[in-house]
């Protein structure tokens, strides 16, 4: 039986080591062979006994160790793929200069493999100009760099800067795995806005829609893994967005317009795959709404929210031109009428795409499957039979991957 190569786990030394324990086991339990190459400041924070009975390997930070099989530029050649985390900032300016003075940063230097860096480190390390720059020559050159998740650090601070979730920084290891060797949407900016809008009527109610959000980040994970910087503008949504998108949280149709023109300006994809509210009360109650003895009920005025879509299709000539796919759900009577439905709408919004989704057919919010149609205004309708929203997700990126410029 053919050995596959193993994966190679980098640790740099910061507090968020103890949390690769974790991200090692749960690869380890999704049948991948892990070879563990911590620095020797990791191995202040975990010991190399955890390493190896985690990964039933030996571990070796330096170069020194059985110098016989030449590790410092086996492990990059061999492994298929390399992922540090938690990566510091140390590291990734090492990793920048191409500095090899230990295991880890000479694998580095030899991988040929897709990389991927999970950074961890206190929010002014990571925002730090010479970080930013460090982020942004790596993903120039083709590393995967996870953006870290926001909230509380070591110590009272709380900000961006935390290491990801493990479980969905494994996720995108195995995306990565099961993909082309390389990342063929690399220096590509992508928005996306899923999951449904709320409308508040009084402090306790409001009125939502039925979108898990799952399409969305269905496509929001796909886009990282194929190499793509994400922002994510997440409304009200059931399931975990991925490691390394930016998340924007919004909760109204008007908090996801302001995020979407916000980060529009510097995107080359925008999909607008957030069910957004048609209309909205038109007064929102300050105090919340009593019920009356006399068994009356309230009357609820509604008015017209802006259709984000048409507006930033509108918008897109001021500044730069992203291109942008919109999401159609429909009840259609048949395939004929969802066509038509669609080819109405993807007119009304003068996108690029639209991904129509016939949603009486079956099951589709909150489902883990799909089935759409994508249309375009020139060329023939592409139909994506009911597949896992993953695949979906993949599909919908390589025709959007040759409809955009190449970089
Ligand atoms: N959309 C939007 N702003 C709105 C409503 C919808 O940007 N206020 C976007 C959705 O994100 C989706 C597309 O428009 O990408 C189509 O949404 P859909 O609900 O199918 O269509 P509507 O425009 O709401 O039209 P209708 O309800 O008449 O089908």
């Amino acid at each position: 039986m053919v050995q596959e190569s193993p994966v190679v786990l980098g640790v740099a030394g910061g507090i968020a080591a103890y949390k690769a324990v974790e991200l090692l086991r749960i690869l380890r339990e999704s049948g991948i062979d892990v070879v563990v190459v911590p620095t020797a400041n990791a191995l202040r924070f975990v010991g190399s006994p955890t390493w190896e009975a985690l990964s039933g390997r030996p571990v070796a930070t330096d170069v020194w160790a059985n110098t016989h099989q030449v590790p410092h530029v086996r492990l990059g050649q061999q492994a298929r793929a390399v992922v540090v985390a938690p990566a510091t900032a140390d590291l990734l300016a090492r990793a920048v200069s191409g500095i090899a003075d230990d295991l880890l940063t000479n694998t580095l230097l030899t991988a040929s493999c897709p990389v991927i860096m999970a950074p961890a480190m206190h929010t002014e390390m990571w925002q730090h100009p010479a970080t930013q720059r460090n982020v942004q020559i790596l993903r120039a050159r083709g590393v995967i760099v996870l953006e870290p998740a926001v909230g509380r650090l070591t110590g009272t601070d709380s900000g961006p800067g935390r290491l990801a979730d493990p479980s969905a920084i494994a996720h995108a290891v195995r995306d990565v795995l099961r993909r082309r060797p390389q990342p063929d949407l690399l220096g590509v900016r992508v928005l996306i806005s899923a999951g449904g809008t709320r409308e508040s009527w009084d402090p306790v109610r409001f009125i939502g829609n039925r979108s898990s959000g799952r399409q969305g980040i269905e496509l929001a994970r796909t886009a990282i893994s194929r190499g793509a910087e994400v922002t994510l503008v997440a409304a009200a949504i059931e399931v975990e967005p991925p490691a390394g998108a930016l998340v924007v949280r919004v909760e109204s149709a008007e908090d996801l317009r302001a995020a979407m023109h916000a980060h529009a300006q510097v995107a080359d994809v925008v999909v607008m795959a957030a069910a957004v509210a048609d209309f909205r009360p038109a007064d929102i109650a300050k105090d919340k709404i009593k019920k009356s003895d006399s068994g009356s009920v309230p009357e609820l005025a509604l008015e017209r929210t802006t259709d984000v879509l048409a507006e930033l299709v509108v918008k897109r000539g001021e500044s730069r031109a992203p291109f942008i796919v919109g999401f159609a759900a429909e009840t259609a009577r048949d395939s004929e009428d969802l066509l038509t439905l669609g080819q109405e709408k993807l007119a009304r919004k003068g996108c690029d795409l639209l991904v129509v989704n016939d949603v009486a057919a079956h099951d589709v919010f909150g489902s883990t499957h799909n089935s759409v149609l994508i249309l375009s205004r020139a060329g023939e309708p592409v139909v994506l039979v009911r597949q896992p929203k993953e695949d979906l997700a993949d599909a919908l990126w390589d025709t959007v991957r040759n409809r955009i410029p190449a970089r």
